[in-house]
């Protein structure tokens, strides 16, 4: 039997870290396919201006606020957005933050907070959906991962490991996910153009606009793939390095991260 897509008239589109970059873009795409979209943020002055802009759209978007990494209030938002708008079929848990990490100066911290947004933030969401999904015999969930699951970038270090973590997650579950008619994918995407790729201070090939970035996730949650990747010139390169001796992968990302002979940071420091 095929596993379960996501149809729109069977219920409603979940999206964390809805209120900006992809997710935001990929709420407003999957309102204008008349889907009705409830998006999670931290912020209410984020999310209504997302509100606004789906006015004029077929389906509508809906904001509720929780923090990720608050596991209580991640089972309480899943139970009130099922109450108002129905139930979850297509979850893209896609909350995320990058902190970077410099080796001249590591911190628990960082990768402690890392962790708690981008592995254990998408847990507090899985855990509750996958029990309501089981109990309906149907859902579509999405992980957000990133290239940097696929080989160690400069500065990605926390964050490359939280991505890698999720990759191997959703690979062992969906041993038994099909099992429950659950459907589960990985979307890795190379560098888009989102406040969050702002942050990074490494030069980032191969950038791709938010707006490509959603067409492509929506491509992939259609066709129903384990694994999406984009832009594939540059992830499949990456993909493909990194079975060759490591140095090769090394020098690869050295030269398209312009890294090799960058100084160290002087003295401490400070995100
Ligand atoms: N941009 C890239 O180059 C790139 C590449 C590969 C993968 N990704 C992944 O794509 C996803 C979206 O990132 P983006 O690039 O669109 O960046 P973004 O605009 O900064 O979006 C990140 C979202 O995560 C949410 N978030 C962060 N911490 C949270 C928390 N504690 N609780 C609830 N929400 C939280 C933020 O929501 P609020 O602040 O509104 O609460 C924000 O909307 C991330 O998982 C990222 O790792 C991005």
């Amino acid at each position: 039997m095929a596993i379960y897509r996501a149809n729109r008239q069977h219920g409603v589109a979940w999206i964390t870290g809805g209120a900006t970059g992809i997710g935001r873009q990929l709420a407003l795409d999957l309102a204008a396919e008349g889907w009705t979209v409830a998006i999670t943020s931290r912020e209410q002055d984020r999310i209504e201006p997302v509100i606004d802009d789906a006015r004029n759209l077929p389906g509508k978007i809906l904001a509720f606020y929780c923090d990720v990494t608050d596991e209580a209030g991640m089972t309480a938002t899943v139970g009130e957005i099922e109450n108002q708008a129905g139930a979850i079929v297509l979850a893209v848990l896609n909350a995320g933050v990058y902190l970077p990490v410099h080796s001249e100066n590591l911190t628990v911290e960082t990768f402690r907070k890392t962790y708690d947004v981008n592995l254990f933030g998408v847990l507090n969401a899985l855990v509750p959906l996958i029990e309501r999904m089981r109990s309906r015999g149907r859902g579509q969930i999405v992980l957000m991962g990133s290239v940097a699951a696929y080989f160690g970038w400069p500065t990605l270090a926390a964050y490359g490991a939280t991505k890698a973590a999720l990759n191997n997650m959703a690979e062992a579950l969906q041993y038994d996910l099909p099992k429950m008619n659950i459907r589960i994918q990985v979307v890795n995407p190379g560098f888009v153009d989102t406040p969050l790729a702002a942050k990074n201070k490494i030069l980032m090939p191969a950038l791709v606009p938010v707006e490509e970035a959603s067409r492509r996730i929506l491509k992939a949650i259609r066709s129903g793939g384990f694994e999406t990747t984009f832009p594939r010139r540059f992830t499949w390169t990456i993909k493909f390095l990194s079975i060759l001796p490591h140095r090769a992968v090394f020098s690869f990302i050295n030269a398209v991260a312009r890294w090799r002979g960058r100084p160290l940071m002087p003295g401490r420091f400070r995100d």
